[in-house]
């Protein structure tokens, strides 16, 4: 079966067991596309890490680089990024290390945007004349998952007005895509007053917590599980689906390959490496439909 997927021999992938990998490909494909649910991380799996050598930006970069915000305050997020974003990636430390620390990150942003009283009205223009691209064959994914009636869940820690504006303008916000993120609340004249719920930051990414909510029932009646990602924070994503199947996990790794190469091949089935594509994910899929 692998061998019937020639993309999983590009120069990008690393597997730990393909023999594995293709025991759960055949197992999907026996049970039927009408039992798979894709459940996907935004910023860095869905959206390109670079383009021409330069870094794209995350949701939180669309708004820190954008003139919604005071020089002041970009600063100030700038300065957030550059401590946080290496600890984040820093395969020296453990999960239960950075994860107050990445609580910190968030809400220290999140303060500082609320501060801005950020205008609503203005977010689609933002992201219009932000760098953010999705990754290439981003159409194809949303387009084919959407003909075969496959639901495609977005996990993301990042902030789901910019995403689903990201998404609306790449003129593939489909009816089966759900999202779950931080959505931003504001008030009555448009300007942001805070965020709303439960602050989703990478740690804390369970699909349970979302299921319990009671929007998501289509989902639990999909027990096979494509999963992609670029944390390791995203593995968990699917933790929710009940009376799981068969999950295959397929992981972006961006940077700091060479320190981060073996924590991913030992949790990723399938690890793309430095691949700003949708290839690999792309192939899978229509293998499976
Ligand atoms: O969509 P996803 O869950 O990947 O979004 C989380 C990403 O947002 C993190 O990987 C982190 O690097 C980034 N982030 C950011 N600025 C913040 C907080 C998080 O760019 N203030
Ligand atoms: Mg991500």
């Amino acid at each position: 079966m692998v061998s019937e997927i020639p993309e999983l021999s590009n120069p990008s992938v690393c597997m730990r067991d393909p023999q594995r990998v293709e025991e759960i490909l055949q197992s999907m494909v026996k049970a039927g596309s009408n039992t798979v649910q894709v459940i996907a991380d935004f910023d860095m799996t869905l959206t390109r890490f670079a383009y021409k050598g330069k870094r794209c930006p995350t949701c939180h970069n669309i708004l820190d680089n954008s003139n919604l915000i005071s020089n002041e305050c970009r600063e100030e997020l700038k300065v957030l990024l550059d401590t946080y974003y290496p600890i984040e990636i820093d395969s020296a430390r453990s999960i239960a290390e950075k994860l107050p620390l990445m609580v910190e990150w968030w809400t220290k942003a999140h303060k500082i945007m609320v501060q801005q009283k950020i205008r609503k009205d203005l977010l689609a223009t933002a992201v219009r004349d932000s760098d953010a691209m999705l990754r290439e064959g981003y159409q194809l994914l949303f387009d084919h998952l959407h003909e075969h009636s496959i639901p495609l869940l977005i996990f993301s820690a990042g902030i789901g007005d910019i995403l689903e504006e990201v998404i609306r303008q790449a003129g593939v916000f489909h009816s089966n895509v759900k999202v779950f993120s931080n959505y931003m609340d504001f008030d009555e004249s448009g300007l942001l007053k805070a965020f709303k719920g439960e602050l989703i930051h990478i740690y804390n990414k369970r699909e349970g917590a979302l299921l319990n909510t009671g929007h998501f029932q289509e989902l639990r009646t999909r027990p096979n599980v494509l999963l992609l990602g670029d944390s390791l924070g995203d593995l968990t994503m699917a933790d929710g689906v009940q009376d799981m199947e068969n999950i295959l996990k397929i992981g972006f790794l961006n940077d700091k390959v060479e320190e981060r190469k073996q924590s991913y091949l030992d949790s990723y089935d399938i690890v793309l490496v430095q691949d700003e594509t949708l290839e690999v994910p792309n192939a899978i899929i229509l293998h499976l439909t």
